[in-house]
């Protein structure tokens, strides 16, 4: 599908972005092998999020999915009839597969082209220490054959910064022999963690070191998922780059580990207030307030690089349209996301006549530079789809984005949103 973008003067209004899609899959799998019925209102309305509500289903949750509320009822898994279909997500293939290393029976999941391509040995090597048998296509890619055994809990320092990892690892120490610590080098978001402590998990976490106790029985919960701010930061995004701009989005996911985009942008100038701070099943939310404001230029590196790691393709947008622009470095799990989103970022940049300069784990650009009229091409990855309507509102006619739909993996709502804010 493609989807024209206008250049707009001012974005004004009032709005609510889906719920979380990193704590929807948590709640969702969590919900599926806790005893028991757990309600979960705003999941998410991405197709990321709904392909791990078909996973649970074909392995035995029953659930119903009713405005905006899904009710899932757990208890044990049993073997699917058919292979799982991740879709395009890498978070439900990496965090379930923890899940099916400790069940009796052998499951199959894969995915569509993009997921084909993304590496898997980072979860196929400590599940396989905890005890694992797993084979995929050429030792690393999907689909996963994954023969359920029982697990030991291990002592794993993460070789790369990556929650999906972090929480693959935990979710099969729920269900190991002996207590399961992980150790992190780089803070990553912590939702797994929070969630297990609201299902009734022994988990406590300290100085980067996570400890889960064997044994836990989980219970069904009520939760509620907050806004997803990575979504929201397009909208944060596309304020900055207009001339006149008073948004408020509500409700929006604040956790600590999540949140540095809002310091980051308000390290280069951005207006933004957080209101009404309120927490809900742990998780910290708040509305947040942006304002038109003069942007200056930007460094992303080390631990801020993991922070920010899915707003990094919005960033770019806006790192160009500022005073400074912006430096990005230690990014090279850029180059294994839905797309390698450095390439992404430069295949559209030089279609706008955007320069950037890029490396093999980071990019410059520099700030200042006029956004011309284009054909623009999602190359099937969400972000860069949103990013890059963000950066249409700010070039010198209208932009045509090609491949737009997929935006719907993580926000259905996100294009008809736009053109309400937009004038
Ligand atoms: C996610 C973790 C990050 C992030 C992804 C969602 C999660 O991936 O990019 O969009 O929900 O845990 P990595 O764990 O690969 O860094």
């Amino acid at each position: 599908m493609r989807e024209i973008v206008s250049p707009a003067k001012a974005i004004d209004g009032i709005l609510t972005v889906p719920g979380d899609k990193s704590i929807s899959h948590r709640y969702a799998m969590l919900a599926g092998i806790a005893e028991g019925s757990s309600t979960i209102t705003n999941y998410s309305t991405g197709a990321d999020c709904q392909s791990t509500l078909d996973a649970m289903a074909a392995l035995g949750s029953a659930i119903e999915r009713k405005d905006g509320r899904v009710v899932i009822h757990g208890g044990s898994l049993r073997q699917p009839r058919g292979d799982l279909d991740a879709g395009n997500s890498g978070s439900t293939i990496r965090m379930l597969s923890g899940i099916l290393a400790a069940q009796p029976f052998t499951t199959r999941i894969g995915g569509d082209e993009s997921l084909s391509r993304r590496p898997m040995e980072r979860i196929i090597l400590p599940l396989g220490q905890m005890g694992a048998s797993i084979e995929a296509r050429d030792g690393r890619y999907p689909p996963l054959t994954i023969h359920g055994r029982p697990l030991h809990g291990i002592d794993y320092t993460l070789p790369v910064a990556s929650a999906q990892v972090k929480s693959c690892v935990l979710l099969a120490g729920l269900f190991a022999q002996g207590d399961t610590i992980v150790r992190e080098p780089v803070r990553t978001r912590d939702h797994t963690e929070i969630a297990l402590k609201e299902f009734g998990a022994e988990i406590e976490s300290r100085q980067r070191v996570i400890r889960l106790s064997s044994g836990a029985r989980l219970t069904a919960r009520e939760l509620v998922v907050p806004g997803d701010l990575s979504s929201a930061a397009f909208f944060l995004v596309a304020a900055l780059l207009v001339g006149e701009a008073n948004l408020v989005i509500h409700g929006v996911g604040l956790n600590p580990t999540r949140s540095a985009l809002l310091d980051f942008l308000v390290s280069m100038g951005a207006a933004i207030q957080v209101l009404d701070l309120r927490q809900t099943g742990g998780e910290l939310v708040g509305n947040l307030r942006i304002r038109a404001s003069k942007i200056s230029g930007g460094l992303i590196e080390g631990a801020l690089t993991a922070a920010l790691i899915d707003e990094i393709p919005a960033l770019a947008v806006l790192g160009a349209a500022s005073e400074g622009g912006l430096t990005v470095r230690d990014a090279s799990e850029l180059r294994v996301k839905e797309t390698d989103r450095i390439a992404s970022l430069e295949a559209n940049f030089r279609r706008m006549s955007v320069k950037i300069e890029t490396a093999p784990d980071g990019f410059r650009v520099a700030g200042r530079q006029k956004f011309h009229a284009a054909e623009l091409d999602s190359a099937g990855d969400h972000r860069i789809a949103m990013a890059f309507a963000a950066a249409a509102l700010a070039a010198d006619g209208p932009c045509a984005i090609e491949g737009a739909e997929v935006a719907g993996v993580s926000f259905p709502e996100f294009f008809s949103t736009l053109r309400q804010i937009t004038h």
